[in-house]
């Protein structure tokens, strides 16, 4: 058996399908574009398995993902790719439109003209699910309940836009068509292999080569977070027993405020690698001018999935953290390898240092 997943190579995809192939005895086919996110560095270690096949394409090139489809015969296709910055949609938000609208679209046509032509017992089993994120919802206020399955859509930013068109075709995909989909919608990640654009790496990389820790605005936004590993326990728990055209919420209720979770990486940085002059890595924190449209607060509901599929998640943020922060100062050459020239641009587009 063998299941097709896209954006494998980036970092929940990446994690997902190393996890997978160390669980389980199916195959992947992994299909990556390869953008400044995609690493295969990071699936080094799975070079020479005859269990995962990595194919480097668009999920928009219909004719790709159709070849593909028709080749491996896979019995599900997971859905990863994606641009996911925020603050790279707020830049330039084409790609986004691109490949999570578009991209989305053409492969939904691709799977769907596949699954039509299964036959029976393979149409049954066959399964689209589609990673989507807390985003989709909008922005809390402090008091507010957490985001459940049923919360209206109310996406703030071009990524969140373009991640709830992404989830309005699946769900048309099968309220017309029967595509057996599954949703999910998860919080924030962290954890080994995350790409140092995003707040948790960029203050730990920061922090260990002495530059300033930004920290938007006051810093009193709150995001929810879980261990990407438990979020990839999540998906399969979905992918085995979600029903299909289901959405499933997913999240270790773990709400922190940055300025806390930047204070956390900090504190474990002086006790794992101390600074020569004795100073707290938390002097290097520096305010710096909001994101502009920041949502406030994100928080999710994870009861659906506890209940009805028996998931929970297997860290708690302060494991979770920790071992976070040892993967990154035990991986130096991954990091340095992903702080290419793309990557220095970015930095000094967005936050105008040298
Ligand atoms: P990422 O940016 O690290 O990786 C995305 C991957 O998709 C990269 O490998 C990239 O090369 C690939 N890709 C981009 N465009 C492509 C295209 N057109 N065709 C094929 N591959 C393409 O993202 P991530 O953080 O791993 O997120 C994965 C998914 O999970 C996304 O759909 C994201 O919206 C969702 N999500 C992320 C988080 C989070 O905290 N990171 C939380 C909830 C949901
Ligand atoms: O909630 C799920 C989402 O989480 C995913 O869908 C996105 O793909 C993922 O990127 C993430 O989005 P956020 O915008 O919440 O993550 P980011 O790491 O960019 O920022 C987390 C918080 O930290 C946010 O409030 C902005 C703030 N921040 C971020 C950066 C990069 C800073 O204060 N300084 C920074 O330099």
């Amino acid at each position: 058996m063998t299941i097709l997943v896209t954006g494998g190579a980036g970092f929940i995809g990446a994690n997902f399908v190393l996890d997978w192939l160390a669980q389980s005895d199916e195959s992947v086919i992994n299909l990556d574009k390869l953008t400044y996110a995609g690493n295969l560095e990071t699936l080094a270690s799975l070079q020479g398995s005859a269990r995962h096949v990595f194919v480097q394409g668009d999920i928009g090139d219909a004719d790709l993902v159709a070849s593909l489809l028709a080749q491996h015969r896979p019995r599900a296709v997971l859905n990863f790719a994606a641009e996911s910055h925020v603050d790279r949609s707020i830049h330039s938000p084409e790609d986004f439109i691109q490949t999570n609208i578009v991209g989305t679209f053409r492969l939904l046509e691709a799977v769907r003209a596949y699954w039509g032509n299964l036959e029976s017992a393979a149409k049954t089993a066959f399964r689209l699910l589609h990673v989507s994120t807390d985003e989709v919802y909008g922005s809390l206020s402090a008091s507010d309940p957490a985001f459940t399955e049923t919360h209206r859509y109310e996406p703030n930013s071009p990524y969140s836009a373009s991640k709830a068109a992404s989830d309005h075709l699946v769900r048309a995909y099968h309220h017309t068509y029967g595509l057996p989909i599954l949703t999910t919608n998860c919080s924030n990640n962290y954890g080994p292999y995350h790409f140092p654009e995003k707040l948790i790496p960029l203050m730990i990389v920061n922090a260990l080569a002495g530059k300033a820790l930004p920290v938007y605005g006051d810093g009193l936004q709150v995001r929810d977070w879980l261990y990407v590993k438990d979020h990839c326990s999540a998906i399969r728990r979905v992918l085995d027993a979600g029903k299909p055209g289901e959405v499933y919420n997913v999240g270790g209720w773990n709400e922190k405020p940055n300025i806390d979770i930047v204070h956390t990486v900090c504190a474990l940085l002086d006790e794992m690698r101390p600074k020569a002059d004795g100073a707290s890595y938390s002097t290097q924190i520096t305010s710096v001018k909001d994101r502009p449209g920041h949502d406030r607060r994100y928080a999710i509901d994870a009861s659906k999935i506890e209940r009805e599929l028996g998931w929970k998640p297997a860290e708690t943020f302060d494991s979770g953290i920790r071992k976070t922060v040892q993967w990154y100062l035990a991986n130096p050459e991954w990091v340095a390898h992903v702080q290419s020239g793309a990557y220095r641009e970015w930095v000094q587009t967005q936050y105008a240092v040298a």
